[in-house]
């Protein structure tokens, strides 16, 4: 068995967590991540049938059946993870009947997963569902975006177009755009109800005056979404005050979109 300190996944989560906390996305136990691992390679670290804990999942996520995700836990700072990952991370294979996690390695002070995880596991759910290829969901706070949310109508339509205006590529890079939820009690199923129904949709879904939700096939793809936002979001926080002398029109923007290729929401531009 190889050392589990040594996996690449547990090498990402390091990484990552630690990149977000300096960019000021994760202050304390904020933001989440988890990604789903492939069962193979997990037994070259871990036997992935010595449960060290069951730990309840209260909902039913039955479609991640044997399942296995690594995911940070709850309480836990993000500034923390590349110290002590075994006490700060969890790998937890979801139970045959999709009610339990069963916890393979990590959260070694008896802590548990994200109290995000149910949002996190049914927006696995979701986007499993329209990209079979999706494996990792990431939750943060980044701090323009969120202070967009105070001065910015919470409407997707009018979010993801000023935040296309902000930067030539944003079309190019979320063509699909941003699902918005209004404020909503976080760590909740419900909340996670309506975020997995956005992610049927969107790869973002931004918490009104919470933060944010990305999805991709792997940690770089929802790392640079929300990245991609963030930015856009702090040109729009430095000149929202300011008269605006200059913008991309709505023809540039589809002019882009469709010389770049991608399949882009017309119907959040005005043409
Ligand atoms: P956890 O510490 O449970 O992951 O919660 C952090 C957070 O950002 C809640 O939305
Ligand atoms: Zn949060």
């Amino acid at each position: 068995m190889k050392d589990i300190l040594t996996a690449p996944f547990v090498e990402e989560m390091k990484r990552t967590t630690a990149n977000m906390y300096r960019l000021g996305w994760d202050e304390r136990n904020g933001g989440n991540i988890s990604m789903l691992l492939d069962t193979e390679e997990v037994a070259q670290y871990l036997d992935v049938d010595a449960v060290i804990r069951t730990i309840p999942l209260g909902f039913d996520a039955y479609p991640l059946a044997d399942r296995i995700f690594i995911v940070t836990g709850t309480g836990k700072y993000f500034k923390n993870v590349e110290f002590d990952p075994e006490n700060n991370l969890g790998i937890v294979r979801i139970s045959s009947n999709g009610l339990d996690a069963h916890l393979l390695w990590g959260f070694s002070d008896g802590g548990r997963f994200t109290s995000e995880f149910p949002a996190h596991l049914m927006s696995h759910i979701a986007r499993l569902d329209v990209d079979p290829e999706n494996r990792v969901i990431m939750h943060c706070h980044p701090t323009h975006t969120l202070a967009m949310n105070y001065v910015h109508e919470l409407d997707e339509r009018k979010f993801t177009h000023t935040l296309w205006e902000m930067c030539t590529e944003c079309i190019v890079v979320f063509p699909d755009g941003i699902g918005v939820l209004p404020w909503m009690l976080c760590g909740t199923n419900s909340i996670g109800e309506s975020t997995a129904c956005k992610m049927r949709e969107f790869r973002l879904v931004v918490w009104g005056m919470h933060g944010i939700y990305g999805a991709g096939r792997n940690m770089d793809e929802a790392f640079v979404l929300i990245e991609t936002v963030e930015k856009a979001a702090q040109i729009y926080m430095l000149t929202a005050h300011l008269p605006r002398i200059n913008t991309i029109k709505d023809n540039e923007l589809a002019e882009l979109a469709e010389f770049f290729g991608v399949n882009y929401r017309k119907d959040f531009l005005d043409l």
